[in-house]
């Protein structure tokens, strides 16, 4: 078995995956949602003193499997440099002290792998990642063979729904917010532009659409002297529909190029139920098989970084204690 370790933004969790069945032996997270929602958005350094509390929370109810464990995995790379390095200070004490191999995780490659928990891997897909951090198409031909093909210019997919239910006042994360609020409202209520539309680039923008629902905010503030319930429901839903469309005409473009036989959506961000049947609706037009995680593997979690620790085991893929380090960002 291994441990997996995920603390690279702000879920404290740990995972422990069989390696020969891929079975998830024993899962656990702890999200400090809660705690950063007052401030309306991630706090790095209340972030790393909450894993600090937590993961050996977790670690000591798995101490149980510690007899049975082959390896030790954790999320090195990309995420907030304070909180990845809790988790992997606590993997190299691990591996010191139960003298197990340590595995370096990537996180992206983790949530394409979300895909595959307590599953065979199926590759070659095209991947479109999209969290609080990134917004990517990904060519993922086999684990150590993916390739970036498109990624946002400025902010993320997740990302600019936490901005707008920051802009208004709805708390965090944003996306499953706006969400909510958006089944409520009129998405043809305000006309938002829809991102590079012009543009024949497959890449992707968000700043401007936020400057956009900004911009909005502030004129109903002006007429209103606030923001009336129904207009947030309104302003939620129209943002959101646009934001979705800046994505599916970017992948219409892509699947005219070249049809993917095999095409997934992962990352917290594709929980999105409006993204999801958009992509369901196009991967059906184009007999495309689409491939979805399960929604509690979406967001950030440990099983993720241990389906990809299985595979890595199986390729001898260690490093060496003195050489893990932590990156923010992968070049
Ligand atoms: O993958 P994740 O848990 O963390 C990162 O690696 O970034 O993604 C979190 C992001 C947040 O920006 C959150 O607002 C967004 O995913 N998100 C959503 C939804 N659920 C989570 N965005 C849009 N719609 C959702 N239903
Ligand atoms: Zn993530």
């Amino acid at each position: 078995m291994i441990l997996s370790i995920e603390s690279s933004c702000d879920d404290s969790s740990l995972a422990i995956t069989d390696i020969k069945t891929n079975k998830l032996i024993y899962h656990k997270k702890i999200s400090q949602e809660i705690q950063h929602s007052f401030y309306g958005g991630v706090v790095p350094e209340l972030a790393a003193r909450l894993h600090v509390e937590a993961l050996p929370k977790i670690l000591e109810e798995c101490k149980e499997y510690f007899p049975s464990l082959k390896a030790i995995a954790v999320t090195n790379a990309p995420g907030l440099s304070v909180t990845l390095t809790e988790g992997v200070t606590m993997a190299k004490a691990l591996s010191i002290s139960l003298n197990l191999p340590l595995i370096a995780v990537n996180h992206l490659k983790g949530h394409i792998y979300s895909l595959f928990i307590e599953k065979n891997e199926v590759l070659p897909m095209t991947v479109l990642l999209v969290s609080g951090g990134h917004t990517q198409i990904i060519e993922a031909n086999s684990l150590y063979d993916m390739k970036v093909i498109a990624s946002t210019m400025d902010d993320s997919f997740g990302e600019s729904f936490d901005k707008v239910s920051k802009m208004l006042g709805l708390g965090y994360p944003g996306g499953p917010i706006v969400q909510e609020y958006g089944l409520k409202g009129d998405e043809n209520r305000f006309e938002l532009p829809i991102p590079l539309s012009q543009s024949s680039k497959i890449e992707f923008s968000y700043s401007g659409l936020k400057n956009a629902v900004r911009m909005q905010i502030e004129k109903l503030e002006n007429q209103e002297g606030g923001i009336k319930e129904q207009n947030k429901y309104d302003l939620c839903a129209s943002f959101q529909k646009t934001a979705v469309l800046h994505i599916m005409q970017k992948l219409k473009k892509l699947f005219k190029q070249k049809t993917p036989k095999n095409f997934a959506i992962v990352g917290g961000a594709s929980a999105n139920i409006y993204l999801r049947s958009q992509l369901e609706e196009l991967c059906k037009k184009s007999n495309t098989n689409l491939y979805l995680s399960e929604l509690k593997y979406c967001a950030d979690n440990a099983a993720m970084i241990g389906r990809v620790a299985v595979e890595q085991y199986k390729q001898n893929d260690f490093i060496r204690i003195k050489d893990i380090d932590v990156q923010s960002r992968i070049k």
